[in-house]
């Protein structure tokens, strides 16, 4: 392959290719390392995407992918099931918040959104409820098919398609400043409008920034939710998976979700999938025996075998000690390097969840403004793959990062303070 091939050919995503033509041709990757065509090595501290969570081309998972591959490739998973996908409803099962009790699978985060909305809306609609309204946080990201378009808030991506939006009303994200203006918002829009569900990203909004707000205040919103009888979408995509210190993050808050939306680590980057898990009263509204109450949305790779066992690999590896305490040593790395860096004078704010850590820059700018670049270009020169969001930079590194890589990391960000 060559790098022309792909100027003349190829179309990148969330890419302006005239102003940014030129992509970093990637050769392979190991562990937590991903090479180009120079064999020079880049740490992936954002684990491409938050994928990759046991490291890439980890061996335990490609292993067991690769068997699989030579017993069943693909079939239709209607009318059909298989082994990788009942073991895996079991493992997971054993690792989601025990009110969710049916998968339903597709193929990345958006659809997993999708899915969930519409069986919040066909839910409704089977009981006789007629409520299409959906409440989302004002900044919020959900993915890019239209129904995660019409509740994701961060306009970059959404602009041209606004006028064909669902019915979505927004919220702030709540904080110990705006509770009681949030809840009102809230309690203002479920007395004026039938609503049919919320969505939310589970303490971390990560295209936002990696902004975090507390398992207190969502909680409270969700209370609100529950009362109202308004469906709770968790969308997981990005938390899911240990990220926050919990398997999920919606365990930190009093009241579960009816819906959960997850992909990203589930399959540990090595394949693509995504599941939407509900709860049993949610599935009991689609048993009928009129036809039409049932949930005809099905995607040709649903279920694919090969993904199915790459997701039970990785829930494996999930569960085992190794990872869990790696876990636990890359959360106490990052709150020592906070608190050495908060009160720097050019860091305006700095957070962390588990092993997702943020750090605001004072400087005010766009998204895609300058500053990212600058500093995109610098980390990336100095060997490590981090990619800034306006002026925020995030590490969400894999599980299997050593402390020397993680130092590493921390020292480039420190060096590139000189370039804000
Ligand atoms: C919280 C959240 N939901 C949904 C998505 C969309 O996932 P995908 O890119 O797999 O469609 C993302 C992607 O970053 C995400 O962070």
């Amino acid at each position: 392959m060559s790098i022309s091939d792909d100027k003349k050919h190829i179309w990148h995503p969330l890419t302006q290719h005239q102003l940014y033509p030129n992509h970093i041709l990637i050769k392979k990757a190991k562990g937590t390392l991903l090479y180009d065509d120079n064999n020079k090595e880049y740490i992936d501290a954002i684990s491409s995407w938050y994928t990759c969570m046991y490291g890439h081309c980890n061996p335990y998972i490609t292993s067991k992918v690769a068997e699989q591959m030579n017993k069943l490739d693909h079939v239709v998973f209607t009318g059909f099931t298989h082994e990788p996908a009942t073991k895996l409803a079991k493992e997971l099962m054993s690792i989601l918040p025990n009110n969710q009790a049916k998968l339903f699978f597709s193929d990345n985060g958006s659809t997993s959104v999708d899915i969930a909305i519409k069986m919040a809306l066909q839910y409704h609609c089977n009981i006789g409820n007629k409520k299409n309204t959906l409440i989302a946080f004002e900044d919020g990201f959900h993915g890019d098919t239209f129904g995660a378009m019409s509740v994701s808030g961060l306009s970059i991506y959404n602009g041209p398609f606004k006028d064909h939006f669902l019915d979505v009303k927004r919220i702030p994200v709540p904080r110990e400043s705006n509770l009681s203006e949030v809840e009102e918002k809230m309690r203002k829009i479920i007395n004026d409008n039938e609503v049919a569900a919320f969505i939310y990203e589970p303490l971390v909004q990560g295209a936002a920034g990696m902004k975090m707000h507390e398992p207190k205040h969502l909680s409270t919103l969700l209370e609100i939710a529950k009362k109202n009888h308004i469906i709770t979408i968790a969308d997981e995509v990005m938390t899911g998976f240990g990220k926050t210190g919990r398997y999920f993050a919606s365990e930190f808050m009093n009241e579960l979700p009816d819906i959960i939306c997850l992909s990203k680590s589930l399959t540990g980057g090595l394949v693509p999938m995504a599941i939407t898990s509900c709860s049993q009263s949610i599935y009991n509204a689609f048993l009928s025996s009129e036809m039409e109450k049932g949930f005809f949305h099905g995607h040709t790779y649903s279920a694919n075998p090969t993904s199915c066992t790459a997701a039970i690999a990785s829930i494996e590896l999930l569960k085992s000690n190794e990872i869990q305490n790696n876990i636990k040593r890359i959360s106490q790395k990052h709150q020592e390097f906070i608190h050495r860096i908060k009160e720097h004078p050019k860091v305006k704010q700095a957070r962390q969840q588990g092993i997702i850590l943020a750090l605001d820059f004072h400087n005010e700018t766009d998204r895609y403004g300058k500053l990212r670049y600058r500093l995109f270009d610098f980390y990336m020169k100095e060997g490590v793959y981090l990619r800034p969001l306006g002026n925020t930079v995030y590490i969400l590194a894999p599980y299997v990062i050593s402390d020397k890589e993680l130092l590493k990391i921390y020292s480039v960000i420190e060096k590139s303070f000189d370039l804000v």
